[in-house]
């Protein structure tokens, strides 16, 4: 039975993961910041911007296989900001939970990932942080930090690569949860279904690229 890992599993799309790979057969570890009031009281408690917090759970699954690890905790800027009003704290929050958390998590479960059989690790971006194609103006603290994301994914690739880990950056499209808004284009379901599609289909080849639900190979 493979075993997923799945950061931020209370919510949205996090939650829709650990739902479909649970009902598909796979052990599914849920790490949340408060397992309790999520009503996920299996899950691991996890911030995934607490480096004592990711040690704990590090130490807790010592040993053990995981076949893919979900790096999927986000947030979102503070909204109403623009050219000339940026909150610079605000944008450091976001840059420390969706850029630097996920690598320090690569970093922490690498062994595990490395011992499993599909050694795969799939990091939710988004287009926002596609220079070629986000939109910038009041999504530049967001979408910088997806930005720096994609770059770091792509600058351990060749570690991870060199372990016969297989990395990716997905955006997981314009999705109806807390962060996309009820108006968004997709619900949850269609998003980590067309996900993994995406991830049931990687090999090797695909280490270090960024790519859409839909498995479009997205510009940088
Ligand atoms: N929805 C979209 O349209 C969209 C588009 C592109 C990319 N994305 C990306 O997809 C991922 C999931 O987004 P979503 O739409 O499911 O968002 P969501 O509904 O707002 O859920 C976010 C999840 O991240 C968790 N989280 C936030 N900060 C955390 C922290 N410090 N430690 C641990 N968990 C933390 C939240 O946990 P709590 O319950 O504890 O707050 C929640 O489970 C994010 O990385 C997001 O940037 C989403």
């Amino acid at each position: 039975m493979p075993t997923v890992l799945i950061t931020g599993a209370s919510r949205g799309i996090g939650r829709e993961f650990g739902h479909q790979y649970a009902e598909a057969g796979w052990r599914v570890i849920a790490t949340c910041r408060d397992p309790q009031a999520a009503g996920l009281e299996d899950a691991l408690a996890m911030d995934v911007a607490s480096q004592l917090d990711v040690e704990d759970v590090a130490s807790q699954l010592a040993g053990e296989p995981i076949d893919l690890l979900i790096n999927n905790a986000g947030i979102s800027a503070a909204s109403g900001q623009a050219f000339g009003s940026f909150d610079y704290d605000d944008w450091e929050r976001v840059l420390r939970v969706n850029t630097i958390a996920p690598i320090r998590i690569a970093e922490a479960f690498a062994d595990n990932v490395a011992g499993s059989e599909r050694k795969l690790m799939v990091f939710l971006s988004s287009i926002l942080g596609s220079i070629a194609e986000g939109s910038g103006g009041s999504y530049t603290p967001y979408g910088t930090s997806k930005a720096a994301l994609n770059a770091a994914m792509k600058g351990i690739s060749g570690d991870l690569g060199a372990r016969g880990i297989t990395c990716i950056s997905v955006h997981p499209g314009w999705v109806q949860t807390d962060m996309g808004g009820a108006g968004a284009a997709i619900d949850v379901r269609t998003s980590v279904s067309g996900l993994r599609q995406v991830i049931d289909g990687l090999g090797p080849g695909d280490n270090g690229h960024f790519f859409d639900y839909t498995g479009r190979v997205l510009p940088w």
